[in-house]
């Protein structure tokens, strides 16, 4: 059988970016297995998702650990558990450390509902609307140490209409994340994507 990507997914909430993945894994468009979910959180509905399908559903609570290394530690031990080649942050409302991207160099990607450098940081999609944007948006990037400040591998843009709220405007970006997440990481399975610098090149 064709080697597939692990992947290992970090939620913290819905985990609605965690089913378009699983959905695009069932419909064999992408070369990759989610091996774990893990949340922060006991009560995200994500892990429900995943449990759902069938995969491994673990609840790590931040408030256990002393700090956010040890609680990274802890993330990257469970990763390894499942041999995750791949880190993928849906949703997953913790700043993480350099412990795990250390662990995972150039192998832990994130979405945000704006379009970067634009609105990095919480309630993006109020931060458009507040800021009069006419054009808003979502961003898959590598991740760095600095807050939303990696790599941008693809990004989506969508207008900002009149009389949006936080809600309508959000609905509007996640359906584009629900499109470009996946395709991200199908270009990361099939070794597609270079990174120099600052710059991601997506190869043929
Ligand atoms: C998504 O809109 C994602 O872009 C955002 O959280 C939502 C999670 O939704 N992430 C951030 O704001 C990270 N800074 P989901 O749980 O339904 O996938």
């Amino acid at each position: 059988m064709e080697k597939q990507l692990n992947i290992g997914v970090l939620i913290s909430g819905s985990g609605s970016n965690l089913q378009s993945i699983l959905d695009a894994c069932s419909a064999g468009k992408l070369k990759a297995r989610v091996a774990c979910v893990v949340s922060n959180r006991n009560d995200a509905y994500g892990l429900e998702r995943a449990r759902k399908a069938g995969i491994p559903a673990l609840h790590l609570d931040h408030r256990a650990y002393s700090g956010r290394e040890a609680y990274d530690e802890a993330l990257v031990a469970t990763l390894r558990e499942f041999e995750v080649e791949l880190v993928v942050l849906a949703g997953f409302m913790r700043i993480i450390t350099g412990v795990l991207l250390e662990a995972f160099p150039m192998a832990v990607m994130n979405i945000h509902p704006a379009l970067l450098p634009a609105f990095p940081g919480l309630h993006a999609q109020r931060q458009a609307l507040e800021y009069g944007a006419k054009v808003a948006g979502c961003t898959v990037h590598f991740v760095d140490c600095g807050t939303d400040t990696g790599p941008i591998i693809m990004q989506s843009a969508v207008p900002v209409l009149e009389g949006d709220t936080d809600e309508t405007l959000s609905a509007r970006i996640q359906k584009e994340e629900h499109r470009i997440y996946p395709e991200a990481i199908r270009l990361y399975s099939e070794g597609l994507l270079a990174v120099d610098g600052r710059k991601v090149t997506i190869g043929a």
